[in-house]
């Protein structure tokens, strides 16, 4: 009796271990949501370097965009007079807008500047997690549900700067509630499961300008003949933010027989460029220049009145992402007129030919 007393025993404890095991066993496979959030306390986010491993498509668009490259961005640096201009550093290398406050004026922040507009600019909140679509406590960076990410205060504190969103504002995208994402950071394959684009094109990317506007030419009967730009799928004014960005139309008469295209993508052979219209927002300091920005569904058309335009007519649409014509060998800025070659400094967005009266 005192054996099979001990047997039994041993059994129960035997069973028992065997249970400890198999649930020591079970919590260490799936691990409860409690028990992995204590055990990983919010790791420190000192750098945007720390997202790579994870998160590297994204990583790697983010890199090679103009986002990126806000601090080191050659232009920037010789406007601002490397940064000695202090105001200059709250956009291009900015403190994480979820602490300063969506829609807020950004700060700027102090280490790591060289990483400009980051991963943690747009993701970091004041606790230590990443604002997401999503919640889930078990992945090391913890994203927690932000639907503020949608709204266009997400990239108002700095692009409304020279009044970007409030162009958007009369748009009807705006009633469509169809945000600066739906154009710059579309659905890599067109479904939410894909995740967005990173890359953010504007003025850097001429695929994007091009599609903003559409260019035509007609002549009326024994008239004039004249071109239409119209702003389609600009989602703002064309085109916008930096007062710095101009768009030029040139026209110069065509032989009859001038059919074949050179590398630039116009007509080879044709009479000397001249200049007929430009869109641009100016500087503060330029008060005689008035803002000729293309409003969104505005169409403008212009008539090329000149007597050289009674045969065929080739005119072009480019885009500036300096407003000047500088002298390449003096660096010089010239007026317009002294200028003879629009792709200096400059790309075709459109081209048109009309044909002779
Ligand atoms: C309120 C935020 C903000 C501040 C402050 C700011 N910028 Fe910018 N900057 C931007 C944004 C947003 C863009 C991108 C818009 C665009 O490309 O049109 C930009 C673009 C630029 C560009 C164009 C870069 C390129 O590659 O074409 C230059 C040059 C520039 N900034 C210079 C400056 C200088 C100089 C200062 C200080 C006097 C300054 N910025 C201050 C937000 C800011
Ligand atoms: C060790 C890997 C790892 C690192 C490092 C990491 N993440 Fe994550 N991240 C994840 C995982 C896993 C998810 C969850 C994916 C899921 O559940 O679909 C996630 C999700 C996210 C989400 C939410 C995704 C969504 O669909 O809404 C964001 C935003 C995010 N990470 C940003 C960052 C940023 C910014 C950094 C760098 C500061 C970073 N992550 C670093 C692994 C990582
Ligand atoms: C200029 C702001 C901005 C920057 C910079 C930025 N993101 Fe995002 N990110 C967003 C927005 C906005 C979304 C879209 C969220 C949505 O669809 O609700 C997003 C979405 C995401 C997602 C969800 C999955 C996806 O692809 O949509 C992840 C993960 C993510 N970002 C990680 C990163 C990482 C890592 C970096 C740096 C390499 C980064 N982000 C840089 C604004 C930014
Ligand atoms: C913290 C400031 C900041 C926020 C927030 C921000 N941006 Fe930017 N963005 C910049 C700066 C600075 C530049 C100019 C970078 C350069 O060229 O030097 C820029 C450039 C751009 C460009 C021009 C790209 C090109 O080709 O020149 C686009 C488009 C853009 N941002 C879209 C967005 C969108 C969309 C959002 C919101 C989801 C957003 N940005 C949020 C600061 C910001
Ligand atoms: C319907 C599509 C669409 C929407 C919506 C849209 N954009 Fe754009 N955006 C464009 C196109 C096309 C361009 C190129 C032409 C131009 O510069 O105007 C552009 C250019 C830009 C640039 C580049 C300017 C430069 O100088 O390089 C910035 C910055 C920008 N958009 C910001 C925004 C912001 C912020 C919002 C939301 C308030 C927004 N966009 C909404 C289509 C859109």
């Amino acid at each position: 009796m005192r054996t099979l007393g001990l047997r039994k025993g041993m059994r129960i404890a035997l069973g028992i271990i065997v249970l400890l095991l198999a649930s020591w066993f079970f919590s260490a496979l799936i691990g409860t949501p409690e028990e992995t959030a204590s055990a990983q306390t919010p790791a420190e986010w000192v750098s945007s370097e720390q997202c790579r491993e994870c998160h590297s498509q994204i990583w790697d668009e983010w890199a090679a965009s103009p986002h990126a490259n806000s601090w080191l961005n050659e232009d920037v640096r010789v406007q601002s007079d490397q940064f000695a201009n202090k105001d200059c550093i709250d956009c291009h290398a900015p403190r994480p807008i979820f602490e300063t406050g969506l829609g807020e004026r950004v700060l700027p922040r102090s280490s790591r500047r060289a990483e400009g507009v980051d991963c943690l600019t747009c993701h970091l909140l004041p606790d230590g997690k990443m604002a997401g679509k999503i919640d889930n406590p078990r992945a090391a960076c913890q994203p927690t549900t932000r639907r503020e990410l949608q709204r266009v205060e997400m990239c108002s504190g700095c692009h409304d700067q020279h009044k970007t969103v409030q162009q958007w504002k009369a748009t009807p995208f705006a009633e469509h509630n169809e945000g600066c994402m739906e154009c710059h950071m579309p659905y890599r394959d067109g479904t939410p499961k894909s995740g967005r684009f990173h890359t953010m094109p504007g003025g850097h990317y001429i695929e994007m300008v091009r599609s903003a506007v559409t260019f035509m030419g007609e002549r009326d009967g024994a008239g004039a003949p004249s071109v239409t730009i119209t702003n389609v799928r600009g989602g703002h004014s064309y085109p916008t933010d930096e007062r710095s960005r101009a768009s030029d139309i040139w026209w110069r008469p065509l032989p009859a027989d001038a059919d074949t295209l050179n590398e630039t993508g116009v007509a080879a052979g044709g009479g000397s460029w001249r200049h007929l219209h430009r869109i641009r927002d100016p500087y503060r300091h330029e008060k005689d220049i008035e803002s000729t920005l293309l409003h969104f569904g505005e169409s403008r058309t212009l008539a090329i009145d000149d007597p050289d335009a009674d045969g065929g007519v080739e005119a072009v649409l480019v885009y500036k992402r300096s407003p000047y014509y500088r002298d390449p060998e003096t660096g010089i800025a010239r007026e317009i007129d002294a200028v003879t070659d629009p792709f200096e400094d400059a790309e075709l967005v459109h081209r048109v030919k009309v044909g002779p009266r």
